[in-house]
């Protein structure tokens, strides 16, 4: 190697790593472009020392000429903006070590103070009250009676026995009823649990979701099916047959419907993206995932979180607001640890390992939603089933019955607003809309983040709102669940 080239080395050592591709523009070249402006004849052209004036190692040597020993030259620190430096790797390390260092200490702190809190069979308590009533799952069986009732409505629709106003009228009863009788069984039926009870209603809400789905996709196919010319449409439907294409009516059978309601998806779709095969690898994986997750995730829960939330039941009772922050501010740290965990459990987890089994070829369940730099681009990337439906049977047709975008917008997070609701305070029997704020208040806040903070300031600002908002929506229903439950004199309407 020539000795030109080891002193090329030897600068970049000292200037630390520059990203690659930088080399002719950017801010790196016009500090160079200076630096040549300043150098001598005697520096070379990067303000190096002559290769000749060098020992092995690049360094300047002792007994060459005076001028030839600089060891400065124009150059800016590593933390100005235009030194162009950017490889901030090792600090992203340190941050993680810091944070390993400094929960492992909240760890021992809290194994100390409570000892192991972990039970698995309190787990088991949160689903059942009576180990011969099983409300819940009773629910969820019962729901196929609502899948097969749209399926009936589609076929009479699509062979003309129903006008699309009476079919109209039968899928909102249906509808309705989907929402209407699991809530009045949870409010009524003692023996549900509230978890049961909110996993049921989830089950049916998003049953909701997909049949809205399935009526409004069977709905566009007859519209097309009418515009269709007959005598086109029946040569198109032998080609699409021998393609393996399923065209309108002949996606109305119980087993397309049926693949639908377990599919990882909320939009209905004639013919799905089909993986090839079931990769098994792939599969054991998400498996041990999902049961490592779900063990991960309780034991946190039951040691981290539950007691801080007793803990902050006294501050709330005393209205002590410097205590109430404190312990805001302490049940955040394993409140967003939770719900991480939980984001990869189910968004990557539970779906793929469903979409595997199910040969679902469309994994895009969720976007980089940790980049946001604004909450519009959190909402638009973090639920991608949620979001997809939201656009396609609300928003979207919303707007193109000439709503302003800003309705249409509204209206959604209204109804997402409401859903959100409808699966907490029907479990929990009370009615405290701390959710529906919650879900509403992201209108204003999408536009003060997007006005005032742009940037890493907007990301930090999407990421200040879940690390802080989650925690003081759990303390609230959980302090208002208390009172009601626990405190019956001081309960407050
Ligand atoms: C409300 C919501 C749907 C808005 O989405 P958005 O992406 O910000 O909306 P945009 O205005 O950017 O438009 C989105 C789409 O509408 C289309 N669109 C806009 N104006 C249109 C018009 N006049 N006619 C037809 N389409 C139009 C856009 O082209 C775009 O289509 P594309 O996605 O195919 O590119 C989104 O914020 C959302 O999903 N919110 C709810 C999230 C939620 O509650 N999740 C629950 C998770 S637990």
């Amino acid at each position: 190697m020539g000795d030109r080239g080891g002193a090329g080395d030897s600068w970049r050592k000292r200037t630390g790593s520059r990203p690659s591709g930088q080399g002719g523009g950017g801010p790196g070249a016009a500090v160079e472009d200076v630096r040549d402006a300043v150098a001598g004849p005697d520096v070379g052209a990067r303000g190096e020392v002559p290769a000749q004036a060098r020992d092995k190692d690049g360094d300047a040597r002792v007994d060459s000429d005076p001028l030839e020993l600089r060891c400065h030259r124009l150059q800016d620190s590593l933390f100005s903006s235009n030194s162009g430096f950017s490889n901030y790797r090792g600090i992203l390390n340190w941050c993680v070590v810091m944070l390993i260092l400094s929960n492992a200490r909240l760890f021992l702190e809290n194994l100390i103070k409570y000892g192991i809190l972990v039970d698995p069979i309190q787990v088991v308590s949160l689903f059942l009250k009576d180990p011969y009533s099983w409300p819940a799952p009773c629910l969820v069986i019962v729901a196929n009676v609502f899948v097969v009732a749209a399926f009936q409505v589609e076929k009479h629709l699509a062979v003309g026995t129903l006008t699309e106003q009476v079919g109209l009228l039968l899928h909102v009863a249906n509808l309705v009823i989907i929402l209407c009788f699991p809530a009045a069984v949870a409010l009524l039926d003692k023996s549900i649990t509230p978890v049961g009870s909110v996993l049921a209603l989830i089950v049916y809400t998003i049953l909701f979701l997909k049949l809205f789905s399935y009526r409004d996709v069977n709905l566009w196919c007859r519209q097309h099916r009418a515009k269709a010319k007959t005598a086109s449409a029946g040569k198109k439907a032998s080609e699409d047959s021998a393609q393996g294409i399923v065209r309108y009516p002949d996606n109305l059978t119980y087993r397309d419907l049926y693949y639908f309601i377990f599919a990882p998806t909320l939009c209905y779709e004639l013919n799905f993206p089909r993986s090839p095969r079931i990769r098994k690898r792939f599969l054991l994986r998400r498996l041990l995932e999902i049961l490592f997750f779900t063990q991960l995730q309780v034991g946190l829960i039951q040691q981290w979180m539950v007691p801080t939330i007793q803990n902050s039941m006294k501050p709330f009772r005393d209205m002590d607001y410097s205590r109430i922050i404190e312990r805001l501010l302490k049940l955040a740290v394993p409140n967003h640890l939770i719900w991480l965990i939980f984001f990869y459990w189910f968004f990557h987890s539970c779906m793929n390992a469903v979409a595997e089994l199910m040969q679902f070829g469309d994994r895009e369940f969720y976007r980089d939603w940790w980049n946001s730099e604004s909450v519009t681009y959190f909402w638009q990337n973090w639920n991608i089933p949620v979001h997809k439906w939201c656009l396609r049977h609300f928003y979207k047709p919303l707007v193109r019955r000439g709503n302003s975008k800003w309705m249409a917008n509204t209206g959604v997070f209204l109804a997402s607003a409401f859903f959100h609701e409808y699966v907490l305070s029907i479990p929990l029997r009370m009615f405290r809309l701390w959710a529906f704020t919650a879900m509403i208040a992201q209108v204003p806040l999408a536009w003060i983040v997007g006005r005032f903070f742009q940037g890493n300031y907007g990301n930090a600002a999407v990421w200040l709102t879940l690390i802080i908002g989650q925690p003081m929506a759990v303390l609230m229903y959980v302090h208002d669940y208390y009172v009601l439950n626990y405190e019956p004199s001081t309960a407050y309407a």
